[in-house]
């Protein structure tokens, strides 16, 4: 076997050390979008992306999905390197094996639902009536065929997000990219799009890597994954609660060895500062903050409590009191020689 022939463990799609800067003349300058990130998702894996607007969730999707060339790093469809293949050999490998779906603007607009759904068949040289056939196939199984020759902008939401999902799956790709897909449709439309995606999953092991703020997509995902300016910050287990993502959180240290940490986190920690190792075993370990005042001394200077106040005079005797009862001053601390 060729090496570059992928393997049933071979990852549908999998992405090392991204980096993605938006480059603008305008006055904000660039926008560093993607900081170094990596992903693997296995064939027949649903993972959820989560993270706060302007984190790099769209950015991403577009990288691995080959709309757009990361600044740096590589992006793998089935083994294979995206970031190094270029023209019909780039198109064919991204029809074969990924689609998309967006919140909105899935669909071209002078098209009815029925070519719509063929129109990427046709794409890939199937002919017109065999594209069709299937397509209407398809839209049978969505339940949406009595909608096959309406026009996208006379579609509810709901249909018309199912038409995106046809058009997505007519190509069987083994993995779907989904940026909030039911983020503009009411509830219930979105959960019967949810259950859809579940199907999928399940039956056909279609990969899904969704971006959400959905409770429901999470919980029918392998795995959601946190992302935080840029990086992946932290994974969940199923059943992940957007609203409170301290409760599942496990952090993950990257290949560079770099441990990023979700701003809750670091706020509970006492925000950034320099930590010593008290214990580090295999899989722990146990740190303290390093007293800033401490570090400032040099090397072996015994320190003290003042034994006056710098501000009043107020003799402390010999008293152990951190704030001067006369003036309220801070009591600092001096070398003891
Ligand atoms: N075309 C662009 N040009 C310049 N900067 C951009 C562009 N697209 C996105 N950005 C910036 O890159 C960063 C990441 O944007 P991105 O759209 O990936 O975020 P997101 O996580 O999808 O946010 P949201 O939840 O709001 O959709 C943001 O700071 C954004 O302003
Ligand atoms: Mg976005």
């Amino acid at each position: 076997m060729k090496e570059s022939e992928p393997t049933d463990d071979t990852p549908v799609l999998e992405a090392k050390n991204l980096y993605h800067v938006y480059t603008s003349n305008e006055e904000d300058g660039n926008v560093v979008a993607l900081r170094g990130l990596s992903v693997s998702i296995k064939s027949g894996e649903a993972v959820a992306v989560v993270g706060p607007s302007g984190s790099g969730k769209s950015t991403l999707l577009k990288a691995l999905g080959g709309l757009m060339k990361p600044s740096a790093g590589s992006v793998y469809l089935n083994g294979q390197n995206m970031t190094r293949i270029t023209g019909s050999d780039l198109v064919r490998l991204r029809q074969e094996t990924v689609s998309f779906i967006f919140q909105e603007g899935n669909l071209l607009p002078d098209l009815n639902a029925l070519d719509n759904i063929a129109q990427p068949l046709r794409h890939s040289g199937v002919r017109g009536k065999e594209a069709r056939k299937r397509a209407m196939e398809m839209l049978e199984s969505l339940g949406i065929a009595d909608r096959a020759y309406s026009l996208p902008p006379t579609l509810s939401g709901g249909e018309a997000q199912r038409v995106a999902i046809g058009r997505a799956l007519i190509t069987n790709p083994k993995v779907i990219l989904a940026d909030e897909p039911t983020g503009a449709l009411d509830p219930i439309t979105g959960r019967r799009i949810i259950e859809l995606f579940r199907e999928l999953n399940e039956e056909s092991g279609v990969a899904f890597l969704i971006v959400t703020h959905s409770r429901e997509i999470s919980s029918f995902a392998n795995r959601a994954l946190e992302l935080r300016d840029g990086r992946f910050v932290a994974q969940h287990g199923n059943d992940v609660d957007d609203l409170d993502l301290a409760a599942t959180r496990e952090l993950l240290i990257d290949d560079t060895g770099t441990l990023s940490m979700p701003p809750d986190m670091l706020a509970t920690l006492g925000g950034p500062g320099r930590f010593e190792i008290l214990d580090i075993e295999r899989d722990s370990i146990r740190m303290e903050r390093v007293d800033e005042e401490r570090l400032q001394i040099d090397e072996g200077t015994e320190m003290k409590l003042a034994p006056a106040c710098p501000a009043c005079g107020y003799d402390y005797g010999n008293s152990s009191v951190e704030e001067c009862p006369t003036c309220g001053a801070t009591r600092p601390m001096v070398p003891s020689s």
